[in-house]
Protein backbone atom coordinates (compact mmCIF):
# COMPACT_ATOMS: atom_id res chain seq x y z
CA UNK A 1 0.00 0.00 0.00
CA UNK A 2 1.13 3.60 -1.01
CA UNK A 3 1.76 5.99 1.49
CA UNK A 4 -0.60 9.24 0.72
CA UNK A 5 0.99 12.81 1.45
CA UNK A 6 0.31 13.36 5.16
CA UNK A 7 -2.63 16.32 3.92
CA UNK A 8 -4.41 13.54 2.30
CA UNK A 9 -4.01 11.23 4.92
CA UNK A 10 -5.60 13.23 7.16
CA UNK A 11 -8.50 13.59 5.31
CA UNK A 12 -11.60 12.39 6.32
CA UNK A 13 -14.11 10.71 3.61
CA UNK A 14 -16.92 12.68 2.38
CA UNK A 15 -19.45 10.65 1.08
CA UNK A 16 -22.55 12.37 0.55
CA UNK A 17 -25.81 10.07 0.46
CA UNK A 18 -25.59 8.94 -3.29
CA UNK A 19 -27.04 5.65 -2.59
CA UNK A 20 -30.82 5.05 -3.41
CA UNK A 21 -32.16 8.21 -3.89
CA UNK A 22 -35.80 6.69 -5.70
CA UNK A 23 -38.81 9.42 -4.87
CA UNK A 24 -39.11 13.06 -5.10
CA UNK A 25 -35.43 14.17 -4.41
CA UNK A 26 -35.56 17.54 -2.10
CA UNK A 27 -32.20 16.42 -0.51
CA UNK A 28 -29.02 17.98 -3.26
CA UNK A 29 -30.26 21.28 -4.13
CA UNK A 30 -30.79 19.70 -7.85
CA UNK A 31 -33.67 20.70 -10.00
CA UNK A 32 -37.18 18.48 -9.71
CA UNK A 33 -37.96 18.84 -13.20
CA UNK A 34 -34.67 18.51 -14.85
CA UNK A 35 -32.95 20.72 -17.74
CA UNK A 36 -34.79 22.41 -20.93
CA UNK A 37 -36.44 19.71 -23.60
CA UNK A 38 -34.35 21.86 -26.00
CA UNK A 39 -31.52 20.79 -24.07
CA UNK A 40 -32.58 17.31 -24.36
CA UNK A 41 -33.76 17.54 -28.03
CA UNK A 42 -29.66 19.04 -28.48
CA UNK A 43 -28.78 15.68 -26.59
CA UNK A 44 -30.32 13.15 -28.91
CA UNK A 45 -29.73 14.80 -31.72
CA UNK A 46 -25.09 14.28 -31.06
CA UNK A 47 -23.26 12.01 -33.17
CA UNK A 48 -20.73 9.63 -32.89
CA UNK A 49 -18.11 12.54 -34.24
CA UNK A 50 -18.88 14.42 -31.10
CA UNK A 51 -17.77 11.90 -29.07
CA UNK A 52 -14.66 10.98 -30.63
CA UNK A 53 -13.01 14.03 -30.85
CA UNK A 54 -11.50 15.45 -27.88
CA UNK A 55 -13.57 18.50 -26.78
CA UNK A 56 -13.20 21.98 -27.17
CA UNK A 57 -13.85 24.69 -24.63
CA UNK A 58 -12.81 27.43 -26.04
CA UNK A 59 -15.48 28.41 -28.59
CA UNK A 60 -18.13 27.65 -25.91
CA UNK A 61 -16.51 29.87 -23.49
CA UNK A 62 -16.81 32.71 -25.62
CA UNK A 63 -21.02 32.08 -25.85
CA UNK A 64 -20.55 31.94 -22.00
CA UNK A 65 -18.22 35.00 -21.62
CA UNK A 66 -20.75 36.95 -23.97
CA UNK A 67 -24.11 35.85 -21.22
CA UNK A 68 -22.35 37.50 -18.78
CA UNK A 69 -21.38 40.05 -20.68
CA UNK A 70 -17.53 39.25 -20.22
CA UNK A 71 -14.54 39.32 -22.13
CA UNK A 72 -13.13 35.51 -22.82
CA UNK A 73 -9.97 35.56 -21.15
CA UNK A 74 -12.37 36.30 -17.98
CA UNK A 75 -14.25 33.15 -17.93
CA UNK A 76 -13.46 29.15 -17.39
CA UNK A 77 -15.56 26.41 -18.16
CA UNK A 78 -14.96 23.91 -15.28
CA UNK A 79 -16.11 20.24 -14.48
CA UNK A 80 -19.01 21.92 -11.78
CA UNK A 81 -18.29 24.75 -9.49
CA UNK A 82 -16.26 21.93 -7.65
CA UNK A 83 -13.63 22.19 -9.89
CA UNK A 84 -13.79 25.49 -10.11
CA UNK A 85 -12.71 25.63 -5.87
CA UNK A 86 -10.22 22.28 -6.56
CA UNK A 87 -8.24 25.03 -9.22
CA UNK A 88 -7.93 27.57 -7.12
CA UNK A 89 -7.12 25.79 -4.04
CA UNK A 90 -3.84 24.05 -6.36
CA UNK A 91 -3.13 28.00 -8.16
CA UNK A 92 -2.81 29.58 -4.95
CA UNK A 93 -2.15 27.15 -1.50
CA UNK A 94 1.00 26.23 -0.45
CA UNK A 95 1.31 23.61 2.71
CA UNK A 96 1.06 25.85 5.46
CA UNK A 97 -1.46 28.70 4.04
CA UNK A 98 -4.54 29.52 5.11
CA UNK A 99 -8.21 29.31 3.98
CA UNK A 100 -10.50 30.76 5.63
CA UNK A 101 -13.85 29.40 5.39
CA UNK A 102 -17.19 30.88 7.63
CA UNK A 103 -19.29 27.94 8.93
CA UNK A 104 -21.54 26.17 8.61
CA UNK A 105 -20.75 26.13 4.61
CA UNK A 106 -20.40 23.57 1.13
CA UNK A 107 -18.07 20.82 2.34
CA UNK A 108 -15.72 20.97 -0.76
CA UNK A 109 -13.50 24.12 0.20
CA UNK A 110 -12.44 23.09 2.81
CA UNK A 111 -11.52 19.44 1.32
CA UNK A 112 -9.53 20.83 -0.88
CA UNK A 113 -8.08 23.40 0.91
CA UNK A 114 -6.79 20.92 3.18
CA UNK A 115 -5.83 18.37 0.41
CA UNK A 116 -3.02 21.18 -0.93
CA UNK A 117 -2.07 21.28 3.01
CA UNK A 118 -3.50 24.38 4.09
CA UNK A 119 -4.35 25.46 7.33
CA UNK A 120 -8.32 25.50 7.53
CA UNK A 121 -9.38 28.63 9.25
CA UNK A 122 -13.22 27.90 10.30
CA UNK A 123 -14.97 30.75 11.02
CA UNK A 124 -18.23 30.54 12.67
CA UNK A 125 -21.72 32.21 11.78
CA UNK A 126 -23.14 35.14 14.03
CA UNK A 127 -26.13 34.28 15.18
CA UNK A 128 -28.58 33.22 12.81
CA UNK A 129 -26.01 32.56 10.34
CA UNK A 130 -25.01 36.15 10.29
CA UNK A 131 -22.24 36.74 7.80
CA UNK A 132 -19.39 37.19 10.64
CA UNK A 133 -17.54 40.15 9.10
CA UNK A 134 -15.47 41.52 12.07
CA UNK A 135 -14.51 38.50 12.85
CA UNK A 136 -13.19 37.42 9.53
CA UNK A 137 -11.41 40.40 9.14
CA UNK A 138 -9.14 39.72 12.32
CA UNK A 139 -8.83 36.41 11.34
CA UNK A 140 -6.86 37.76 8.29
CA UNK A 141 -2.98 37.13 8.51
CA UNK A 142 -0.39 37.06 6.07
CA UNK A 143 -0.40 33.38 5.00
CA UNK A 144 -3.71 33.82 4.48
CA UNK A 145 -4.24 32.75 0.52
CA UNK A 146 -7.91 32.04 -0.03
CA UNK A 147 -11.16 33.06 0.93
CA UNK A 148 -14.53 30.79 -0.09
CA UNK A 149 -17.80 32.27 0.45
CA UNK A 150 -21.01 30.20 -1.18
CA UNK A 151 -23.48 33.66 -1.79
CA UNK A 152 -26.46 32.46 -0.76
CA UNK A 153 -24.91 30.09 1.56
CA UNK A 154 -25.43 26.14 1.90
CA UNK A 155 -27.19 25.13 3.43
CA UNK A 156 -27.96 27.73 5.58
CA UNK A 157 -29.93 29.57 2.49
CA UNK A 158 -28.51 33.57 3.65
CA UNK A 159 -26.96 36.09 1.46
CA UNK A 160 -24.27 38.45 2.29
CA UNK A 161 -24.04 42.27 0.48
CA UNK A 162 -21.63 42.66 -1.87
CA UNK A 163 -20.13 45.76 -0.62
CA UNK A 164 -19.63 43.31 2.52
CA UNK A 165 -17.62 40.83 0.04
CA UNK A 166 -15.73 43.65 -1.89
CA UNK A 167 -14.50 44.76 2.04
CA UNK A 168 -13.15 41.21 2.51
CA UNK A 169 -11.04 41.36 -0.94
CA UNK A 170 -10.04 44.55 -0.03
CA UNK A 171 -8.51 43.23 3.02
CA UNK A 172 -7.10 41.06 2.16
CA UNK A 173 -5.56 41.36 -1.49
CA UNK A 174 -2.83 38.58 -1.09
CA UNK A 175 -5.84 36.46 -1.34
CA UNK A 176 -7.96 34.85 -3.92
CA UNK A 177 -11.52 35.76 -2.75
CA UNK A 178 -14.08 32.82 -4.34
CA UNK A 179 -17.86 33.96 -4.17
CA UNK A 180 -19.37 30.87 -4.82
CA UNK A 181 -22.66 31.74 -6.75
CA UNK A 182 -24.07 28.36 -6.85
CA UNK A 183 -27.79 29.89 -6.20
CA UNK A 184 -27.29 33.10 -7.98
CA UNK A 185 -30.60 32.70 -10.01
CA UNK A 186 -32.74 32.12 -6.97
CA UNK A 187 -31.13 35.39 -5.34
CA UNK A 188 -30.95 37.29 -8.24
CA UNK A 189 -27.91 39.65 -6.76
CA UNK A 190 -24.40 38.99 -8.17
CA UNK A 191 -21.33 40.19 -7.72
CA UNK A 192 -19.63 39.58 -11.08
CA UNK A 193 -20.18 43.49 -11.82
CA UNK A 194 -17.09 44.01 -10.25
CA UNK A 195 -15.16 41.03 -11.80
CA UNK A 196 -12.49 43.65 -12.76
CA UNK A 197 -11.81 45.19 -9.57
CA UNK A 198 -10.52 43.94 -7.17
CA UNK A 199 -8.66 41.71 -9.03
CA UNK A 200 -8.13 38.93 -6.54
CA UNK A 201 -12.07 38.87 -6.79
CA UNK A 202 -13.09 35.24 -8.11
CA UNK A 203 -16.99 34.17 -8.77
CA UNK A 204 -18.29 30.52 -9.55
CA UNK A 205 -21.73 29.72 -11.31
CA UNK A 206 -23.14 26.10 -11.95
CA UNK A 207 -25.52 24.37 -14.53
CA UNK A 208 -26.45 21.91 -11.81
CA UNK A 209 -29.10 23.91 -9.71
CA UNK A 210 -31.40 26.06 -11.59
CA UNK A 211 -30.38 24.07 -15.30
CA UNK A 212 -30.92 20.99 -13.96
CA UNK A 213 -27.88 19.94 -15.26
CA UNK A 214 -26.28 18.30 -12.11
CA UNK A 215 -25.31 14.91 -14.12
CA UNK A 216 -23.25 16.51 -17.08
CA UNK A 217 -21.28 18.80 -14.50
CA UNK A 218 -20.96 22.21 -15.78
CA UNK A 219 -19.18 25.25 -14.04
CA UNK A 220 -18.40 28.89 -14.40
CA UNK A 221 -14.96 30.37 -12.89
CA UNK A 222 -15.27 34.02 -13.71
CA UNK A 223 -11.79 36.56 -12.77
CA UNK A 224 -9.25 38.84 -13.66
CA UNK A 225 -8.06 37.49 -17.07
CA UNK A 226 -3.86 37.56 -15.98
CA UNK A 227 -5.42 35.70 -12.93
CA UNK A 228 -7.47 33.62 -14.75
CA UNK A 229 -4.74 32.81 -17.08
CA UNK A 230 -3.02 31.41 -14.27
CA UNK A 231 -5.60 29.45 -13.23
CA UNK A 232 -6.38 27.99 -16.71
CA UNK A 233 -2.43 26.59 -16.12
CA UNK A 234 -3.71 24.08 -13.48
CA UNK A 235 -6.93 22.95 -15.54
CA UNK A 236 -6.62 20.22 -18.16
CA UNK A 237 -7.79 21.32 -21.51
CA UNK A 238 -10.33 18.47 -21.60
CA UNK A 239 -11.48 18.88 -17.62
CA UNK A 240 -15.27 19.76 -19.65
CA UNK A 241 -17.08 16.62 -21.52
CA UNK A 242 -17.82 17.00 -25.24
CA UNK A 243 -21.62 16.49 -24.10
CA UNK A 244 -21.60 19.13 -21.87
CA UNK A 245 -19.93 21.48 -24.19
CA UNK A 246 -22.59 20.49 -27.15
CA UNK A 247 -25.76 21.56 -24.77
CA UNK A 248 -24.44 24.27 -22.66
CA UNK A 249 -25.00 27.31 -25.23
CA UNK A 250 -28.47 25.84 -25.63
CA UNK A 251 -28.96 26.01 -22.60
CA UNK A 252 -28.36 29.55 -21.93
CA UNK A 253 -30.27 30.54 -25.07
CA UNK A 254 -33.45 28.86 -23.54
CA UNK A 255 -33.95 31.84 -20.59
CA UNK A 256 -37.58 31.19 -20.73
CA UNK A 257 -37.15 27.83 -19.58
CA UNK A 258 -35.25 28.67 -16.65
CA UNK A 259 -37.18 31.96 -15.70
CA UNK A 260 -40.10 29.65 -15.56
CA UNK A 261 -38.51 27.36 -13.03
CA UNK A 262 -37.08 30.47 -10.89
CA UNK A 263 -40.67 31.48 -10.50
CA UNK A 264 -41.84 28.78 -9.50
CA UNK A 265 -38.88 27.87 -6.88
CA UNK A 266 -39.16 31.69 -5.19
CA UNK A 267 -43.01 31.17 -5.22
CA UNK A 268 -42.85 27.37 -3.52
CA UNK A 269 -40.13 29.21 -0.69
CA UNK A 270 -42.70 31.69 0.10
CA UNK A 271 -45.41 29.08 0.14
CA UNK A 272 -42.97 27.04 2.43
CA UNK A 273 -41.82 29.23 4.87
CA UNK A 274 -45.49 30.03 5.99
CA UNK A 275 -46.17 26.69 5.97
CA UNK A 276 -42.79 26.40 8.34
CA UNK A 277 -44.30 29.29 10.34
CA UNK A 278 -48.22 27.54 10.71
CA UNK A 279 -46.67 24.41 12.14
CA UNK A 280 -44.51 26.17 14.52
CA UNK A 281 -41.01 24.95 12.71
CA UNK A 282 -37.77 27.53 13.00
CA UNK A 283 -36.40 28.13 9.78
CA UNK A 284 -33.92 30.20 8.38
CA UNK A 285 -35.53 33.14 5.49
CA UNK A 286 -33.79 31.61 2.40
CA UNK A 287 -32.34 33.13 -0.87
CA UNK A 288 -31.74 30.13 -1.85
CA UNK A 289 -33.88 27.10 -3.60
CA UNK A 290 -33.52 25.13 0.06
CA UNK A 291 -34.55 26.35 3.25
CA UNK A 292 -32.68 25.12 6.76
CA UNK A 293 -35.21 24.00 9.21
CA UNK A 294 -35.09 23.00 12.67
CA UNK A 295 -37.00 19.83 13.82
CA UNK A 296 -35.03 19.11 17.25
CA UNK A 297 -33.87 15.93 18.13
CA UNK A 298 -35.83 14.30 15.78
CA UNK A 299 -34.23 15.02 13.28
CA UNK A 300 -33.74 11.92 11.95
CA UNK A 301 -36.95 10.27 12.68
CA UNK A 302 -38.24 13.49 10.42
CA UNK A 303 -35.98 12.65 7.67
CA UNK A 304 -36.85 8.39 7.75
CA UNK A 305 -40.55 9.64 8.22
CA UNK A 306 -40.37 11.88 5.11
CA UNK A 307 -38.20 9.08 3.35
CA UNK A 308 -41.33 6.63 3.60
CA UNK A 309 -43.76 8.76 2.17
CA UNK A 310 -40.82 8.98 -0.87
CA UNK A 311 -39.30 12.66 0.02
CA UNK A 312 -35.39 12.63 0.39
CA UNK A 313 -34.53 15.29 2.56
CA UNK A 314 -30.72 16.17 3.67
CA UNK A 315 -30.39 15.92 7.55
CA UNK A 316 -27.97 18.70 8.54
CA UNK A 317 -27.55 18.04 12.51
CA UNK A 318 -23.67 17.66 12.35
CA UNK A 319 -22.90 20.99 10.74
CA UNK A 320 -21.92 23.56 12.86
CA UNK A 321 -24.55 25.98 14.44
CA UNK A 322 -27.14 23.21 12.77
CA UNK A 323 -27.88 20.98 15.45
CA UNK A 324 -31.19 18.92 15.29
CA UNK A 325 -31.61 20.96 11.63
CA UNK A 326 -32.58 19.50 7.91
CA UNK A 327 -32.61 20.85 5.02
CA UNK A 328 -35.32 20.87 2.31
CA UNK A 329 -34.69 21.54 -0.85
CA UNK A 330 -37.62 23.46 -3.06
CA UNK A 331 -38.53 22.34 -6.35
CA UNK A 332 -41.38 23.02 -8.87
CA UNK A 333 -44.65 24.17 -7.70
CA UNK A 334 -46.30 20.57 -7.54
CA UNK A 335 -43.14 18.75 -5.68
CA UNK A 336 -43.56 22.03 -3.29
CA UNK A 337 -47.58 21.10 -2.46
CA UNK A 338 -46.26 17.42 -1.72
CA UNK A 339 -43.48 18.62 0.53
CA UNK A 340 -45.89 20.40 2.57
CA UNK A 341 -48.79 18.09 2.91
CA UNK A 342 -46.03 15.08 3.55
CA UNK A 343 -44.72 17.92 6.04
CA UNK A 344 -48.09 18.38 7.48
CA UNK A 345 -48.20 14.84 8.46
CA UNK A 346 -45.35 14.15 9.10
CA UNK A 347 -45.36 16.48 12.26
CA UNK A 348 -48.86 15.51 13.04
CA UNK A 349 -47.44 11.70 13.55
CA UNK A 350 -44.08 13.64 15.52
CA UNK A 351 -46.25 15.44 17.85
CA UNK A 352 -46.56 12.84 19.77
CA UNK A 353 -42.81 12.98 19.71
CA UNK A 354 -42.02 14.74 22.94
CA UNK A 355 -39.25 15.97 21.86
CA UNK A 356 -40.19 17.11 18.34
CA UNK A 357 -41.00 21.03 18.68
CA UNK A 358 -43.91 21.19 16.46
C1 LIG B 1 -22.45 26.33 -2.55
C2 LIG B 1 -22.25 25.23 -3.54
N1 LIG B 1 -21.26 25.33 -4.42
C3 LIG B 1 -21.05 24.37 -5.33
C4 LIG B 1 -21.84 23.24 -5.39
C5 LIG B 1 -21.53 22.18 -6.39
O1 LIG B 1 -21.72 22.66 -7.67
P1 LIG B 1 -21.36 21.78 -8.92
O2 LIG B 1 -22.42 20.76 -9.09
O3 LIG B 1 -21.33 22.78 -10.03
O4 LIG B 1 -20.01 21.18 -8.67
C6 LIG B 1 -22.88 23.10 -4.49
C7 LIG B 1 -23.72 21.88 -4.53
O5 LIG B 1 -24.46 21.55 -3.68
C8 LIG B 1 -23.09 24.11 -3.54
O6 LIG B 1 -24.06 24.01 -2.62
Amino acid sequence: MLEARAAVRNLHAYRPPLAGRQGLRLDFNESTVGCSPRVLAKLRSLDAEVLARYPEREPVEGDVADFLGLDVAQVLLTNGVDEGIHLLCSTYLDPGDEAIIVAPTFAMYAIFAQAEGARVVHILSGENFVFPLQELLSQISARTRLIAVANPNNPTGSAVACETLLQVAQAAPQAALLVDEAYFEFHGETILDHIDQPANLFVARTLSKAYGLAGLRIGILAGDARQMAVVRRVASPYNVNAVALAVLPEALRDHEYVKHYVDEVQRGRELLEQELRTLGLHYWPSRANFVLVRVGPAHTEFVHELRSRGILIRDRDSDPGCEGCVRLTVGSSKHTRILINALRDVVGQLAEHPEVRA
